[in-house]
């Protein structure tokens, strides 16, 4: 008998438990209105929806390649399906033409859509949380004074049960904090607004935070390095790689301008990023550096004297050539199997990287880029095997791509030679199977088809939004 009572208390806590998320997870119809008339809205809030949309990055993922801004249908590739961004133009049937200003910013706040069905935490709802219902008024203000345009996204791809929308609510029950962000009193207002920014519509713990096997970010891992489309999302926090410490005012120029003297550029999924901040008020981006470089926190000694020992070498020289000195002669190096990544370096790299022009038109002085001393080669495979175009009529940073020229034997010489030279990092694992995975997916997907090319403008005048 007393095994039948267990048993049943035990049904019982499951039913309550079960009632009680049925409750949870239920989010009601909102509904539709009457598409609204564009001019209803002021236009300084419009404004300022439009710079608050470039630092949330929402043209990024929601226009497809070659497609309409904001219309949706780009694939996102997550490791459990394809998701497809959604069109979020004013279009009353295939957008959010019919979305009241309470419907979106529950979108935001709760990521549940008007129907009241739960969004995959692919869009980042996660941090969107965080943003004030001032700021949700001028992005909806700013969506709804856009071109509508009729296009419907393609249908997810994801396996039973992750298809289910329910499941969704299991994932945010475990992983989810809703709510506005709150200032910390014992910090000033710029830091408030930076880490407002940062956290909210910035989201740059969606690819700076590593993830766990159910994709949600590790909390006790803030902004200690992340993934995001087969580029290392470097970390910034105290773990930060960077040989030369970033500062406030490096930050700043990165940030708004896509490259940054001893840092060199923003590159990959990064370059959208900088792109769009390079078109919000300075003080916006300032407020993001202020925060960040809070977070990194003030470096070690060790690290301080590292940077003023790799400032102090000269701006010219050629170290992949001058690896050996007979006298005061400088023997170049010949191309043997030992030195094979040096003579690479010497022939094809160190005239643009240690001829002593400034970045961005010319290459960083190697020992000086986060790129050598990443936990993986990922991004300095991805930026050696299809370089730097410049952006389309624009003046940019121009590397040519190499894919062509370095087979992956030659690659992973290359990168071991650069590693060990430019870095005091422990050799790369197998740089040579990572080139090849590298070159495998770029010919899958083909990244220069993305809509946001592969690189920042330099030119940061030319970066009024498309909109
Ligand atoms: C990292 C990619 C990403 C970014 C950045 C992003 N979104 Fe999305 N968004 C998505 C995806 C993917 C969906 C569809 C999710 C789903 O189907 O569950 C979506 C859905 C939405 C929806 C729900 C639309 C519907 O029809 O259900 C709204 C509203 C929205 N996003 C607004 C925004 C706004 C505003 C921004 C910028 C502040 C933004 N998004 C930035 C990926 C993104
Ligand atoms: C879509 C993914 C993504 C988002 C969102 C993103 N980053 Fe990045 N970030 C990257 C990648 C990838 C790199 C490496 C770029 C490279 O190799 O040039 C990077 C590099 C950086 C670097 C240089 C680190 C170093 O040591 O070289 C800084 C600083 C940075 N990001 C700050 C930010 C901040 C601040 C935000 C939010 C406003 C942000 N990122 C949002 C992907 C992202
Ligand atoms: C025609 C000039 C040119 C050549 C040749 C060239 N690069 Fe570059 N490279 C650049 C420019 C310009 C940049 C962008 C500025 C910067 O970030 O260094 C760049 C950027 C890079 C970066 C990113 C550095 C960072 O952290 O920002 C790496 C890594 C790199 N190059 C490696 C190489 C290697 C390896 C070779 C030889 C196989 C090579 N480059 C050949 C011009 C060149």
């Amino acid at each position: 008998m007393k095994l039948v009572r267990v048993l049943l208390a035990l049904v019982a806590v499951l039913l309550i438990g079960l009632g009680g998320f049925v409750a949870y997870a239920w989010q009601p119809t909102i509904d539709p209105i009457e598409p609204s008339q564009a001019a209803s809205f002021d236009p300084a809030l419009v404004k300022r929806g439009a710079e608050l949309a470039a630092i949330g990055n929402c043209a990024v993922c929601h226009t497809a390649p070659g497609g309409a801004i904001l219309a949706g249908g780009l694939a996102l590739p997550t490791p459990f399906g394809t998701i497809y961004a959604t069109n979020i133009t004013p279009d009353p049937d295939t957008g959010i033409g019919r979305w009241s200003e309470a419907a979106f910013t529950r979108a935001m706040r709760k990521g549940v859509d008007r129907e009241g069905n739960h969004l995959y935490p692919a869009f980042p709802f996660d941090h969107f949380t965080h943003v004030t219902d001032t700021d949700n008024k001028a992005l909806y203000a700013f969506l709804m004074t856009r071109k509508p345009i009729a296009a419907e996204a393609p249908a997810n791809d994801l396996p039973f049960p992750l298809n289910i929308r329910m499941a969704v609510a299991g994932w945010k029950l475990l992983f989810f904090r809703e709510g506005v962000y709150q200032p910390d009193t014992s910090k000033d207002e710029i830091w408030n607004r930076g880490a407002y920014l940062a956290e909210g519509l910035g989201h740059c713990g969606a690819c700076h935070t590593p993830r766990n096997s159910l994709g949600a970010e590790k909390r006790g891992e803030h902004f200690a390095g992340g993934e995001a489309e087969g580029w290392s999302a470097y970390p910034i926090n105290a773990a930060s790689l960077a040989p030369i410490p970033w500062t406030v005012d490096s930050l700043t120029h990165y940030l708004r301008d896509g490259w940054e003297d001893v840092h060199g550029v923003a590159r990959g999924p990064m370059a959208p990023v900088t792109a769009n901040l390079g078109a919000v008020p300075q003080e916006d981006a300032r407020a993001i550096a202020t925060y960040v470089a809070s977070v990194m926190g003030e470096p070690s000694p060790e690290r301080k004297a590292r940077a003023e020992r790799l400032m102090a070498e000269p701006a010219t020289h050629r170290p992949g050539a001058v690896v050996q000195t007979a006298g005061s002669q400088t023997v170049p190096v010949s191309a043997t199997p030992e030195n094979a990544g040096a003579a690479i370096y010497a022939a094809a790299c160190s005239t643009c990287h240690d001829a002593g022009r400034p970045v961005p038109y010319g290459g960083l002085p190697l020992r000086l880029s986060t790129a050598m001393y990443g936990d993986t080669p990922a991004n300095p495979i991805n930026v050696i095997l299809y370089g730097l175009p410049a952006p389309e009529g624009e003046k940019g940073p121009i590397m040519p791509g190499f894919a062509g020229v370095l087979d992956d034997d030659k690659m992973a010489a290359l990168l071991a030679y650069m590693r060990s030279t430019f870095s005091d990092r422990p050799a790369w694992p197998d740089p040579r199977k990572l080139t090849a995975d590298i070159r495998a997916g770029h010919e899958a997907t083909d990244i220069r088809s993305l809509p946001t090319g592969s690189n920042a403008p330099a030119n940061p005048s030319k970066r009024e939004t498309a909109w």
